[in-house]
């Protein structure tokens, strides 16, 4: 971790989407090591008990290694924290278990402030440019409350029809958020359209009509449906290390520096 500064202010960002299979952990993976590569410290919080996350960035998950004693107090943040083998990342993983911190968090009073709270810790050691938070494909207290906790949201989109189905369910969560005073600074930090087909024209009819919509939230790099991605997690690889020159590594690299860009990093 040795381009930490001293009093820097980490950037939190939660990649979300209430649907399943768009691309948010593959971003996830992808994206921080992206960033990493670029000389960006990076902690990433796997918040699905599916794990993806986790062993995407090549950790196996263990049982009690994940947020929830964090967030039910039997557990430190600092405990938890585990390197990863990509110098600059490093991890909260997740495992199955993590699925009762949505019922436990819950009962407790003030649900919506729990990961923050627990954000409050690693950002007061302010180590980190970016923390990037992997959200599980559903609206339940983990995704809701790490958005509480987030400076802003990156959306993935898969190309497909019926994209932006469901789409103003997170931005109407967003937009409650910020006005009822739980978030009043979370912002829709961009849009990213994956898994591209380009021998296809229903892919860039899709962008065009996201474009439509939220014209230059939507990055301008396009993620390209490209095997090689897909092959990558069972190596416990990101993509960007599992095989740089792909079509798909590639756009990553060159997201990574708009998102940073975006970022004013
Ligand atoms: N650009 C791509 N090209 C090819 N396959 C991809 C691409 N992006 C993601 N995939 C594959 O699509 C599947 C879903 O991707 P991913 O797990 O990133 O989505 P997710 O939104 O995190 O899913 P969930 O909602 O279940 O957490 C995975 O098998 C992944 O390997
Ligand atoms: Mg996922």
């Amino acid at each position: 971790m040795s381009t930490a500064e001293a009093g820097k202010r980490s950037r939190v960002i939660a990649v979300a989407n209430q649907k399943g299979g768009v691309g948010k952990t593959t971003t996830v993976v992808n994206l921080a090591t992206s960033l990493a590569l670029d000389g960006y410290t990076v902690l990433v919080i796997d918040l699905d008990p599916q794990a993806n996350a986790t062993s995407g960035l090549g950790v196996d998950p263990q049982p009690g290694v994940s947020l929830y004693p964090v967030l039910t107090g039997s557990a430190d943040v600092a405990d938890i924290i585990q390197p990863t083998p990509y110098e600059g990342v490093n991890l909260i993983p997740a495992e199955i278990d993590l699925a009762g911190a949505e019922v436990e968090v819950a009962r407790s009073g003030d649900h919506l402030q729990a990961v923050r709270r627990v954000l409050a810790r690693v950002l007061e050691a302010s180590v980190y440019d970016f923390i990037i938070m992997d959200c599980p494909p559903s609206l339940g207290i983990l995704m809701t409350s790490s958005l509480a906790a987030a400076d802003s949201i990156l959306i993935t989109m898969q190309c497909e029809y019926y994209a932006m189905e469901g789409l103003s369910v997170i931005t109407s969560l967003v937009e409650r958020l910020r006005q009822g005073g739980v978030n009043p600074g979370l912002t829709v930090q961009g849009i990213l359209m994956t898994m591209f087909d380009a021998r296809t024209n229903l892919s860039s009819d899709v962008i065009n009509e996201v474009r439509g919509h939220f014209g230059d939230l939507v990055y301008e790099t396009v993620i390209p449906r490209n095997v090689r991605i897909s092959e990558a997690p069972s190596f416990g690889q990101p993509a960007v290390v599992f095989d740089p020159l792909c079509r798909g590594a590639v756009a990553y690299r060159v997201f990574a520096e708009e998102f940073a860009q975006r970022e004013g990093k």
